[in-house]
């Protein structure tokens, strides 16, 4: 089995590239994280990263005169580890159409909120804020519009009265780790395919709506 050669961009912790390098462990994962990249050098997930023999590079927006100097930057580290597919995981750079284009189609992120509701930051305090009763995560393609663009698949989670912000995004943050994982899985398997704003063909709503309905359930593990 060909694998497909994956890049996890971070800014931060990586406990959702964490998940997705340990899924792909598993020899019949389809994809390989081959690089993690990162645009903070100090960037916690870079050494995590590094401990799980995964290569690492860094290109610190900082030093470059604008955001498509940037991108050129990290598109020459990607084609230099012949990189085919990207998933954004707490990748902090909005990035210029350019860039959008190389990866259409080629580029997944994870938000933590069920989209469409709540594109942007501080999407718990938000939605506590909203008093909904579920709240989630979500998978897409990554288009030029922020958090827009096909969803690959999503986990719903309750909320409780008695949550703070924190509270309820580590109950959404457990639930990441999983569909991530599971997206990236069906995505590199070749299973699904794009139809306009939708992605279809997973073989069971299981694989790609998660709901989790006991805020104490361990999360569901991926085969
Ligand atoms: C996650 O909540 C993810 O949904 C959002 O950024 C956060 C990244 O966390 N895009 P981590 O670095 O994966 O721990």
């Amino acid at each position: 089995m060909t694998r497909l050669r994956t890049a996890i961009l971070i800014s931060g912790r990586g406990s959702n590239m964490d998940a997705l390098i340990a899924a792909s462990k598993d020899p019949s994962f389809p994809a390989d994280i081959a690089l993690v990249l990162s645009n903070r050098p100090d960037a916690p997930g870079l050494a995590k990263a590094k401990a799980a023999g995964v290569a690492t590079a860094a290109v610190d927006h900082k030093i470059y005169a604008g955001r498509e100097e940037f991108e050129r930057s990290l598109q020459i580290a990607l084609e230099t580890y012949r990189i085919e597919f990207i998933c954004l995981a707490g990748f902090m750079r909005l990035f210029t159409p350019w860039f959008i284009k190389q990866w259409r189609g080629r580029m997944l992120n994870i938000h933590p909120a069920l989209l469409p509701a709540y594109r942007g930051l501080d999407t718990h305090e938000r939605a506590l804020a909203d008093g909904v009763k579920i709240h989630g995560a979500t998978v897409h393609f990554v288009v030029p519009e922020m958090d827009e663009g096909p969803i690959v698949a999503q986990v719903a989670v309750p909320v409780l009265d008695d949550d703070t912000p924190e509270t309820l995004a580590a109950r959404v943050l457990a639930q990441e780790h999983v569909v991530y994982p599971m997206a990236l899985r069906l995505v590199a398997s070749g299973a699904l395919r794009i139809e306009g704003n939708r992605v279809l063909g997973a073989l069971a709503p299981h694989e790609t709506a998660l709901i989790v309905p006991d805020a104490a359930a361990a999360p569901r593990r991926i085969s």
